[in-house]
């Protein structure tokens, strides 16, 4: 069981966390928000990480659902833009923004996984210098990992159901200088059933879905119902080798262990199996973990 936490990345610290809250810096902002797995007392007392933040998000005022854990406002302590834009390494940027849902439009935790995906497609593409892979990333929100395929070299389609987070997506491939990544506004399961109809592959398959969503059509999606049948049906469209596939979980308590049966049980083979947990690690060493995963390597 491997555990990762993102490394060599100037633009993001997890400066404290705890009594529920975690106090981050994106570039040259501070930002408290909301953490509900920060269990534990801060190191230093929430009260005076006030002094270093730009701004507060303050759960269950304002817009957002009455009553949803995410919904709240932004106060803003001292002077900040609406948006502004980071850095990962020599790979990419990414436009950030306070929205409604105390997200700031990435999941810095996830950067492990950005980068086994750009070392997958270079590996990939070591082996057969001709060849350009195909990847596929599916709840692909603000696209940090679409990016991260692009710029190894990759043929990249990515895939949410939320028409405001593929714009934000493209602006982000925009800003990183680069192009040519396919945008598909659909119910992922649909479309991965579809293209095991048309027998389309991919080298690459990124999966990061939520506890619950929507397809822009109204499709139901349920984490619990429906993750097994849909990993089936991407083991479909998943080459048989010079391939990866890295499955993201962050809801239901899910653990590494189910993640990696899942990944077995739905992708067999003698692949490289490989799974852990991310987190973030604070200033003071402070562990705070905010993900599983699953890897393969083919
Ligand atoms: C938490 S995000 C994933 C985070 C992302 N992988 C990252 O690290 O930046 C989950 C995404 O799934 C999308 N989503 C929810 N239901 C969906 C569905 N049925 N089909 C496709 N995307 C869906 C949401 O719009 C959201 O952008």
């Amino acid at each position: 069981m491997q555990l990762l936490c993102p490394v060599s990345w100037p633009d993001y610290q997890l400066v404290d966390c705890g009594n529920g809250e975690k106090l981050e810096r994106f570039g040259p902002y501070f930002v408290i928000r909301p953490e509900p797995k920060a269990l534990w007392a801060s190191s230093v007392p929430n009260r005076q990480w006030i002094d270093r933040a730009h701004v507060h998000f303050i759960q269950g005022t304002g817009f957002g659902r009455a009553g949803k854990e995410d919904s709240g406002t932004w106060e803003k302590l001292k002077k900040m833009p609406d948006h502004w834009v980071i850095q990962y390494k020599k790979l990419f940027r990414l436009r950030l923004s306070l929205t409604s849902f105390k997200h700031v439009g990435v999941f810095p935790e996830q950067a492990p996984n950005w980068d086994f995906v750009y070392h997958g497609v270079q590996k990939i593409r070591g082996r057969e210098p001709q060849f350009v892979p195909r990847v596929l990333n599916l709840f692909a929100y603000t696209g940090a990992a679409s990016l991260a395929a692009r710029a190894a070299g990759a043929e990249v389609v990515h895939l949410d159901a939320v028409r405001q987070v593929i714009s934000w997506s493209r602006e982000n491939m925009e800003l990183s200088g680069m192009s040519g990544i396919r945008w598909i506004l659909e119910d992922a399961f649909k479309f991965v059933k579809r293209e095991v109809r048309r027998g389309n592959t991919y080298q690459g398959l990124i999966l990061d879905p939520p506890a619950y969503g929507h397809g822009p059509e109204g499709e139901r999606w349920k984490l619990d119902d429906s993750l097994y049948t849909l990993l089936r049906e991407c083991s479909h469209i998943l080459a048989k080798e010079n391939a990866f596939m890295v499955l993201n979980l962050y809801s239901n308590g899910y653990s590494a262990l189910l993640a990696d049966s899942l990944a077995k049980e739905c992708f067999p083979g003698n692949g490289n199996y490989t799974f852990g947990e991310l987190y973030l690690k604070d200033d003071k060493g402070k562990k705070l973990p905010l993900s599983v995963f699953s890897r393969l390597e083919l």
